[in-house]
């Protein structure tokens, strides 16, 4: 159940008529619903109830200012993964000391940016850039609280491209070097070891590989703790799977006793990272027909969307459902595919899926498209990026205005 349902046969986003945004916003544009934000993040944090724990959002997954800040508000954390998603965090209101540094490559000036802001929490993924902390630390006269984020060599079971716990994946340290690196940590003047971080992929739709990892991941805190470290932190990084389709993952009440069961006796402090499970059906993606092309043996429905508004489909061949804004009268379908304008094969968001007749200006949605669609937009083809819109109730407000072909141009440069 979603916020995007169908009242007398037009799609409201909450109480808003979606086909009326258009009269005042051209498509394509995203919309999202605050409504679901709210009960997605509500719901992971019933979960985490019985927890000594806090929910960082994974900022990457839809960075907004206008999502980050209704997200903080209701009390998330922020996990960030460079210079520019710590400037939103806290733009948006999340306090520097909820905010947890991640990710295999972050800079000096990073660093020395997320230190002299007060960042809560580094997770570190090499020796190198603990080494490297240590110094930037050392030079601005703080401490740096660190976490391992191992490597567990586990298979996250998701798309390849998205699987980054695997030991031939570039994340994280080997997990068996974890008490090496502590010990190293704990002897180094300007950092503080604090604990462990995992995250082994996104989009998991089984268990099984949480578990795998949850349990080595426990295995070594007690192995750090034998040789008489203090770790009072885990944190478990994202990946909880949602449903784009037939996709069943796993609940939310069974991902917490998965938790309890593989950690729940290690008395520490746990961090969660969900970026996906909090906005990515908490959003869609609104198009129009441009033209129905029609060739020997295939019908095109060209969209006025494509590959460089939502990348998904081409980069991971993910499946975002697509139905009608306005549902159809007719109940007859025609086999079609729906592309977009751009010139490349691979700019095309269904194959072979029915869909009603259509014809120019039908108004078309992407579903699902709240996790990773605007953040991996670019403006290929030259094409502006897309506006983004944030429903609240009855009313909604655009939190990303189109910008205009001069903006486009204007980065541009002829050297004179
Ligand atoms: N924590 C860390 C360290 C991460 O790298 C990620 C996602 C998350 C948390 C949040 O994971 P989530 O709960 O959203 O699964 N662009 C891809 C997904 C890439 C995920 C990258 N890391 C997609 O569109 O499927």
């Amino acid at each position: 159940m979603t916020q995007f349902n169908y009242q007398n046969g037009r799609l409201f986003a909450e109480n808003v008529d979606v086909a009326e945004i258009t009269s005042t916003l051209r498509t394509p544009f995203y919309c999202y619903s605050k409504a679901s934000l709210r009960k997605n993040y509500l719901a992971f944090e019933e979960a985490l109830d019985k927890f000594n724990s806090r929910i960082c959002y994974a900022v990457k997954a839809n960075s907004n200012l206008a999502i980050i800040k209704t997200l903080g508000d209701l009390g998330a954390g922020a996990d960030v993964v460079s210079e520019g998603e710590i400037r939103r965090a806290l733009a948006s209101g999340i306090p520097a000391k909820k905010i947890v540094f991640s990710g295999v490559g972050k800079t000096r000036e990073e660093m020395e940016f997320a230190i002299t802001e007060g960042v809560g929490q580094f997770n570190i993924e090499s020796k190198g850039e603990l080494e490297t902390l240590n110094e930037v630390a050392k030079k601005l006269n703080k401490i740096a609280s660190v976490a391992f984020r191992v490597n567990p060599d586990v298979d996250a079971q998701t798309h390849n491209k998205i699987s980054t716990g695997r030991k031939e994946d570039k994340f994280g340290i080997d997990i068996n070097l974890a008490p090496h690196l502590y010990q190293k940590a704990a002897g180094l003047p300007a950092i503080e070891p604090v604990g462990l971080a995992v995250h082994i992929g996104s989009q998991l739709t089984s268990l099984k590989p949480f578990r795998e990892a949850f349990k080595r991941v426990a295995d070594m805190v007690h192995i750090i703790r034998k040789a008489g470290h203090s770790l009072s932190q885990l944190d478990l990084g994202g990946g909880l799977g949602i449903t784009y389709n037939d996709e069943k993952p796993p609940e939310l009440q069974e991902y917490a006793e998965l938790i309890q069961n593989t950690l729940g006796k290690l008395d520490v402090h746990l961090t969660c990272e969900p970026g996906r499970f909090l906005v990515g059906n908490a959003g869609i993606l609104v198009t129009s027909v441009i033209r129905i092309k029609e060739t020997g043996n295939k019908r095109f429905v060209v969209v006025d969307a494509a590959m460089n508004d939502l990348i998904r489909p081409a980069l991971y061949d993910a499946k975002h459902g697509i139905s009608s804004v306005l549902q159809p009268r007719s109940e007859n379908t025609v086999l079609s595919e729906v592309v977009g304008p751009i010139c490349e094969t691979g700019d095309i968001f269904a194959r072979q899926i029915e869909l009603p007749e259509l014809s120019e200006n039908d108004l078309l949605y992407l579903k699902s498209a709240g996790a990773y669609g605007a953040v991996m937009s670019s403006t290929y083809n030259s094409r502006p990026l897309i506006p983004e819109i944030l429903v609240d109730n009855v009313k909604f407000t655009i939190i990303r205005a189109r910008p205009s072909y001069d903006d486009l141009l204007g980065l541009d440069q002829i050297p004179s």
